[in-house]
């Protein structure tokens, strides 16, 4: 392994250094996330099974504080080392070639791949945002679940997320959003999986293809939730 370049005599340290141990531990992180992406869109598609279906679904979840809390903690510990790093590559690579090309040629290099640095920002960004709407629910103080009950006397996520949803500029910056993920997703898989030594010179296409799949999955099931809300399927 390289020493690290700031001399630093930590192991765990030198693993940021060097770029393979780099690569990896971003592969890792990013995939952890997408596992998460899937867990969420199961917790969130309760919501076609009515208010009963996301209501209990998310008392189950509070009336759990260890289980929220140690998934929480692994989320952060996640976002952090992603983003981290993300940061680190994306500057590294920028000082590797300090004059600008004469023409750009990006061989293999697609619309993701070249944006990843971008949509990556616009994803922590909105991000932030979606936790002040839905978790802490200062968005839409007039209809947050912490303060309406359904009948049943539960913390009403149904009316919550409906009703934000019905506001147009609200699914707008959902929308975009997703565009984001499924952008910056389609590419983050594909470069994981071949971080990892899974996706060799035959496997390849197939590869590129399943993650193309994961992206258009996510970006479909996520938005229908806002477009079906919009649309007046869900009311
Ligand atoms: C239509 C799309 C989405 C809906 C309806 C939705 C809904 C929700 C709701 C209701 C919560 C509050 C959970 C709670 O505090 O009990 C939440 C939290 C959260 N959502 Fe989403 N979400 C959506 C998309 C996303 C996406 C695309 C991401 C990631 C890029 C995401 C990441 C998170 C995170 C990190 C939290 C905080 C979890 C926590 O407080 O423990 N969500 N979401």
């Amino acid at each position: 392994m390289a020493p690290a370049s700031n001399g630093c005599t930590c192991s765990c340290l030198k693993v940021f250094a060097n770029p393979v141990a780099k690569k990896m531990l971003m592969a890792i992180t990013g995939i952890g996330l997408v596992a998460f992406l899937f867990v969420h869109l199961i917790g969130n598609l309760s919501l076609y099974a009515g208010p009963g279906g996301i209501n209990a679904y998310g008392q189950t979840l509070h009336s759990l504080p260890p289980v929220v809390w140690a998934f929480r903690a692994g989320l952060i510990l996640l976002l952090v080392v992603h983003i981290w790093l993300g940061i680190k590559v994306t500057l590294e690579n920028q000082a590797a070639r300090p004059t600008p090309y004469a023409q750009r040629t990006y061989l293999k290099v697609t619309l993701a791949s070249r944006t990843m640095i971008w949509t990556g920002a616009i994803i922590g960004v909105i991000l932030v945002y979606h936790i002040l709407h839905f978790t802490v629910q200062m968005i839409c103080p007039e209809t947050a679940a912490n303060t309406l009950k359904d009948t049943l006397g539960r913390p009403d996520v149904y009316t919550m997320v409906v009703s934000s949803f019905r506001k147009i500029g609200i699914s707008l910056v959902y929308l975009v959003w997703m565009g984001a993920v499924a952008l910056h997703v389609s590419h983050g898989v594909h470069s994981s999986l071949q971080t990892m030594g899974l996706a060799g010179e035959q496997t390849l296409p197939l590869w590129t293809r399943l993650a193309l799949c994961v992206a258009a999955f996510v970006f479909i099931a996520y938005t229908s939730i806002p477009a079906t809300i919009l649309a007046g399927i869900v009311k």
